[in-house]
């Protein structure tokens, strides 16, 4: 009963403050206020698609300019912030050669345009992604290369997730657990799987008691997953442990699974010796040992610190 009443004063404090004029999007992003959007710099060079992946995963869009103003804040933010001196943008040919576009589908010449003298020029028949310079120009480019990128969010489009304190809206929260949960239904290996959780601000999830192992197993029953095709395991979802150092079972959070509040194997499990280290658990809720490159569903959570989620955010911008 407190921790219920406690729970709704604190959502009220938050839905007072956590709003979208709050001008607070990720901890990881900064706010520009020429655009009124929300901007990360990735230093990890990547290709043009994974570099798109990987704005999509964060609930942003792959960086573009969309006009002058905007070129010349981002180019400022990347030159004081950076020393790069050209990033990846979400604009290809990909789909048909010469015709280019942005990651949402406007034709290049409804948005920042200005090619650098020469350019396109497709050079080998083969570039067709773009990339900004820092002399703000554009080039195009082979997709293959790794180069940083930017990711943006217009605030304008910012959906917030209230309950869960981020802005996936596609979390839940659990208020006897006091976290937030994700099933993907995308499947995925393992290390993808763990990829996608922590750009999502949240882990692969880590039973800490058999009411959430009773939730996790309900979660999965009620989650529909008659019509997802392809090549994976049916049965299993991927959870936060794993025996990849080779030193035994334990948690993403490095605690010895038994020690973990929950280690209900399912029958004969673990069986898979050195070729099974990923964790996973069965639709009946016992765990299962899991061949790491196997894909599978997984899930996803956060604990939900909403007094420490409003005190990063006062100190994010
Ligand atoms: C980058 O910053 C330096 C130092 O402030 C400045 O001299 C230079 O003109 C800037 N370059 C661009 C492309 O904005
Ligand atoms: C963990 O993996 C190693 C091999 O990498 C294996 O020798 C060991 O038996 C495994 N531990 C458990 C508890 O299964
Ligand atoms: C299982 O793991 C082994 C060794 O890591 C690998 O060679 C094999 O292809 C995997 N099998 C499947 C079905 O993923």
């Amino acid at each position: 009963m407190c921790r219920m009443f406690l729970f709704v004063v604190i959502q009220l404090f938050v839905s007072l403050y956590a709003q979208r004029d709050k001008k607070f999007f990720r901890k990881d992003y900064k706010y520009i206020e020429e655009t009124d959007s929300f901007y990360k710099i990735h230093t990890i060079h990547k290709t043009w698609q994974d570099a798109k992946a990987a704005c999509e995963m964060e609930g942003a869009t792959f960086f573009y300019p969309e006009d002058e103003t905007e070129v010349n804040a981002v180019i400022d933010f990347l030159n004081k912030t950076q020393p790069f001196h050209w990033v990846y943008v979400g604009i290809s040919d990909l789909l048909v050669k010469g015709v280019f576009e942005t990651v949402d589908s406007i034709p290049i010449a409804d948005v920042y345009n200005k090619w650098d003298a020469g350019e396109p020029n497709d050079l080998g028949g083969n570039e067709d992604c773009v990339n900004l310079r820092i002399n703000g120009f554009l080039n195009d480019d082979k997709c293959d290369k790794k180069h940083p990128f930017i990711c943006k969010k217009k605030r304008s489009m910012l959906e917030w997730n209230q309950f869960c304190y981020i802005p996936n809206m596609d979390y839940s929260y659990n208020e006897n657990l006091g976290k937030c949960y994700k099933f993907h239904l995308k499947p995925r290996t393992w290390a993808d799987a763990y990829v996608i959780c922590n750009a999502e601000q949240s882990y692969l999830a880590v039973i800490d008691s058999p009411a959430e192992a009773d939730y996790l197993k309900e979660l999965t029953d009620k989650t529909s997953k008659d019509n997802i095709r392809g090549d994976y395991l049916r049965g299993a979802v991927l959870l936060g442990f794993h025996n990849r150092t080779g030193d035994g079972w334990k948690t993403i959070k490095g605690s010895p699974l038994e020690d973990s509040g929950y280690s209900k194997w399912g029958n004969q499990q673990p069986d898979g010796g050195v070729n099974e280290k990923c964790g996973s658990m069965f639709y009946n809720g016992r765990l299962n040992d899991i061949n790491c490159s196997t894909k599978a569903f997984f899930i996803c959570e956060h604990d939900v610190d909403i007094l420490g989620s409003i005190f990063d955010e006062r100190n994010a911008n």
